[in-house]
């Protein structure tokens, strides 16, 4: 089964895709963890998105469209969650010519519903363990021990560079301009699936599980 979490910027999207990975053994593929890799590896591309990352900006669809071929390529039994990706129309089109290509097709979109003030909270109280990549939250999800992981028990606990109020502006804006059309576009297909993405992490665990047996 391949599927898109759709929503904006501290929606809940990584959260419930590494939900999934666990429950469910499919792929998580997220645009925005790949970038970030590229740049700590100091790839020539990582580089060059820097800077349009930690404004807020998006990166270019040929980068992207790049790193997302290259994956689905490999292929997974379990299929796909598409984190973050696509942003654009142009994006979107790619993708479903690069499933049928690979003999595969999407199964389902998920539509995750925040309203922005409770996103301008989430954004500035997260921080992830640089090791194994769970996300917390400074108020709703702390470490039961300050400053270890709970899962690796890791001290590399990082906040990212575009997680401010100012970048978080330039995202909101880049998400209502080039990425919430795709709601109308998936919708006409069928595929679009809303959730109350405001509920608890659980529950829109449990709205997800629901939308994806229809
Ligand atoms: P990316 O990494 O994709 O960031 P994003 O879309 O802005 O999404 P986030 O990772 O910020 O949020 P999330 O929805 O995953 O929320 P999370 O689960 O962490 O992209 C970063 C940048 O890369 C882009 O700005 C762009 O420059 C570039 N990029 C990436 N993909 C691209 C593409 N396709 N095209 C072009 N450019 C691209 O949760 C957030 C917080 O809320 C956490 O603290 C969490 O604990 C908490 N939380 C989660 N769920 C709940 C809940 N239900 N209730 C309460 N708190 C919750």
């Amino acid at each position: 089964m391949n599927i898109i979490l759709l929503g904006p910027p501290g929606a809940g999207k990584g959260t419930q895709a590494r939900r999934l990975v666990e429950e469910r053994g499919m792929v998580q593929l997220s645009t925005g963890d790949m970038l970030r890799d590229a740049r700590t590896s100091g790839t020539e591309m990582g580089t060059k998105v820097a800077a349009i990352m930690d404004a807020g900006q998006l990166v270019t669809d040929e980068i992207v469209i790049g790193l997302i071929e290259e994956k689905i390529r490999s292929g997974n039994p379990a299929g796909f969650i598409f984190d973050g990706f696509p942003r654009t129309l142009k994006q979107a089109d790619a993708l479903a010519e690069l499933l049928s290509r690979n003999g595969a097709q999407l199964e389902a979109v998920i539509e995750m519903q925040v309203d922005d003030t409770a996103l301008v909270k989430r954004i500035t109280g997260r921080f992830t363990c640089g090791n194994c990549g769970e996300v917390y939250h400074d108020e709703t999800k702390p470490t039961k021990v300050a400053g270890k992981c709970d899962e690796c028990g890791s001290s590399d606990l990082k906040r990212r560079a575009d997680d401010n109020e100012d970048s978080l502006k330039t995202r909101l804006m880049e998400y209502y301009k080039k990425t919430s059309p795709l709601i109308g576009y998936y919708y006409a297909k069928g595929d679009l699936r809303p959730v109350d993405g405001l509920a608890s992490p659980d529950n829109v665990a449990d709205q997800i599980v629901k939308a994806l047996a229809l």
